[in-house]
């Protein structure tokens, strides 16, 4: 999202909020501008700050103990937290050639498991899994499936809609990335009505947003149009990064579903970061993956920053 763009609807907010007041109708607002623009109701929404907080509050929910099912590599975040809230974890390999798991190792560890955690698309690697799969753990009605759609708006689909079918689901969403509000830290969960209204009423504490973060997402909720323009943008210089990148010699890459292109260095991994650096490229150094070798995460970004990108991987 564009920066420039993001100033002056923050000032504009600025100037209108009361902060005297408590965010109640700021928090009513954003309910209902969400509710609209995902095309589901307002009670099966819950409001955080970002879906690392909420990520906490449904852990904190689940309790010690449990155990969950989850594809590695996947959000490390996510694997660290349950490590911290005594969650046992059971991790299926992603396999390098299809960046996607033994569906059958996949579901016999989930059906013993409390919780399945799916990152769609899937941080590092970039790709949505077919959705026939997780239809097919969603019919483990007593398994909690939480699926994070961070990256969704870059993807092929998303999964909204099924919390209407699937008592079992909650989807994790965020301002922080196609919305360009990270600093903002506005996360969304969708899930059945119940759900939503006994983590909202019994786990998470009141008001977690700020004023001024619930307006500026109102705010940049009803440009729906600017934010399709900035993804379409995306999207395209996602296409062009991947169509040069995958020429390079002793780079693998694959085609990505979110904002962000994952390579395998393939014994470069060290030349490769010394000429990103050398060429002023922020990237996240993933180091070694288990399958995969030594890995990076390269965030897409203007034209101008992607250039920099394929000179810096064309000088190792
Ligand atoms: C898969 C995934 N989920 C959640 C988050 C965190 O989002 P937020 O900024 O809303 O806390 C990230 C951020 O990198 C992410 O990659």
């Amino acid at each position: 999202m564009d920066r420039n763009f993001l100033s002056q609807l923050a000032m504009a907010e600025a100037n209108k909020i009361d902060l005297r007041k408590y965010p109640l109708d700021l928090y009513d607002n954003l309910y209902e501008s969400l509710s609209k623009y995902l095309r589901v109701g307002e009670k099966n929404l819950l409001i955080g700050n970002g879906s690392d907080q909420i990520i906490e509050l449904l852990l904190t929910f689940i309790g010690s103990g449990k155990t969950v099912t989850l594809p590695t590599p996947t959000f490390s975040y996510f694997v660290s937290r349950c490590q911290l809230h005594g969650i046992k974890i059971s991790k299926i390999p992603l396999l390098p050639e299809s960046n996607t798991f033994e569906r059958r190792l996949f579901m016999s560890s989930a059906k013993k498991s409390q919780l399945v955690y799916l990152c769609s698309p899937n941080n590092p690697t970039g790709n949505q899994l077919d959705r026939s799969i997780i239809q097919e753990i969603l019919e483990l009605k007593d398994v909690l499936v939480i699926l994070d759609e961070a990256y969704v708006e870059f993807a092929k689909y998303s999964m909204a809609r099924s919390v209407e079918k699937y008592d079992n689901l909650v989807i994790l969403r965020t301002f922080s990335k196609a919305f360009g509000l990270a600093g903002s830290r506005i996360g969304y969960f969708i899930s059945n009505k119940r759900f939503a209204k006994f983590i909202r009423t019994n786990v998470q504490s009141p008001y977690p947003v700020n004023s001024l973060s619930l307006a500026l997402a109102i705010s940049v909720i009803s440009n729906v149009q600017k934010i399709n323009e900035c993804v379409d943008l995306i999207k395209r210089e996602r296409q062009r990064l991947y169509e040069r990148i995958s020429k390079m010699d002793r780079i693998i890459t694959y085609q990505s579903d979110a904002n962000f292109i994952f390579i395998r260095c393939n014994g470069k991994y060290k030349s490769i970061i010394n000429s990103l650096r050398s060429h002023g490229v922020g990237v996240k150094e993933l180091g070694e993956l288990y399958g995969y070798g030594k890995c990076i995460r390269i965030t897409v970004g203007t034209p101008e920053m992607n250039d920099a990108t394929i000179s810096a991987l064309n000088d190792t």
